[in-house]
């Protein structure tokens, strides 16, 4: 019989060899898709630390999404992932650009895919990766054929729903993770968080808010800043002020921005009443109003006005430092976590 070595190293190895395997890297840790953060640099530097980099697509026309996946190519060999918004005018020809060319992984966020999106990116030997917002979805999904899940609760930075990370991974991992390889996201900036989600059948993890600060990040200093400077409690969920019009919630730095926020809704919602817009394009403009408000941060700096998308790991961000480093740490905690365990 074969000596299985207990190292705390070797079981977190162990752990997560299956969610490696899936996405072709060393680590199952993925580097969550973030709208103007997460773009050639910052992607190549976590596939080439040994994690799993997704560019996020967000509002990019197919001419920009082709350009930044060439961009990425060119910086690493390893693999790296796309995430593309369901909602994406354009999305059939997003998936087209993918299998030019041939991402492996492709991440849809933004709802349940569109019909006829999920046999297009697996027609093209891509594996798709879906969020799963409850167990009734996760199940749903898996049998639609989607090939992975991530599990991300209301800890996270960026768009929410409305239940925490731990519930979620409580409810969804007993049933589903033995199916499909669920990674489980927000909230997350320890190892020893990560080691957790493991036992509990994760087969891997999605960080977002860990990453922005990295050195590789083209994040703006003043962005960069802000997120070195904040605690938990200063990350917080976006308020709704009118109830015919639902707009789902996004976790942010506290600042003026989150004012103005509030003032767009009034507009919408008062544009809705006088009937100059439908409801649809009314959550368009709120969806757009949050793009350019990000932008606006993350590029221009000016984090006082614009949006600081950040979860509430963000206190456990505290300085600048490259990629390698962070998921060196992360991994150090969770084998140190894992060197406890009995088994
Ligand atoms: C600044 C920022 C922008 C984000 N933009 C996107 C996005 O465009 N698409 C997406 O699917 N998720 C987006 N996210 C969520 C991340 O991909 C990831 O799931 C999340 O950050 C994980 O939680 P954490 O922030 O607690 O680590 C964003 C998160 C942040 C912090």
């Amino acid at each position: 019989m074969n000596q299985i070595s207990n190292s705390g190293a070797e079981r977190l190895q162990r752990r997560m060899a299956r969610g490696a395997a899936f996405l072709g890297s060393e680590i199952a840790v993925m580097g969550g898709a973030m709208s103007w953060v997460s773009e050639r640099n910052l992607v190549a530097a976590i596939s080439n630390a040994g994690g799993f980099g997704v560019i996020a697509c967000g509002a990019m026309t197919p001419e920009l999404l082709d350009a930044e996946i060439a961009g990425t190519k060119a910086l690493t060999s390893k693999p790296f992932g796309v995430n593309l918004i369901t909602m994406h005018p354009q999305l059939f020809d997003l998936i087209a650009v993918c299998a030019k060319h041939e991402v492996g992984h492709v991440v849809l966020a933004g709802g349940l895919p569109p019909a006829g999106s999920l046999d297009a990116i697996k027609g093209n030997g891509a594996r798709l990766i879906c969020f799963a917002p409850a167990l009734a979805l996760a199940k749903k999904l898996i049998r639609s054929g989607v090939d992975a899940l991530v599990v991300e609760g209301m800890e996270a930075g960026g768009h929410i729903g409305p239940v925490s990370t731990s519930v979620l991974a409580q409810e969804i991992l007993p049933e589903v993770a033995e199916q499909v390889p669920v990674f489980v996201a927000g909230g997350i900036g320890r190892g020893a968080a990560i080691a957790g989600y493991l036992d509990m059948g994760a087969a891997g993890v999605q960080l977002g808010t860990r990453f922005v600060c990295a050195t590789e990040s083209i994040a703006h200093a003043n962005f960069k800043k802000a997120f070195i400077r904040a605690s938990a409690r200063d990350a917080i969920a976006s308020v709704q002020i009118d109830p015919r019009l639902p707009v789902i919630p996004v976790r942010a730095l506290k600042n003026a921005g989150g004012e103005l926020f509030t003032a767009k809704q009034r507009e919408v919602a008062q544009a809705l009443d006088e009937g100059k817009v439908e409801m649809a394009e009314a959550q368009l403009q709120i969806e757009h109003y949050w793009a350019g408000a990000l932008r606006r941060a993350v590029i221009d700096g000016d984090v006082e006005h614009g949006s600081v998308m950040a979860g509430q790991s963000v206190g456990m961000v505290t300085k600048e430092e490259p990629v390698a480093a962070i998921l060196a740490q992360l991994m150090d905690e969770a084998a140190h976590a894992l060197e406890k365990r009995v088994a």
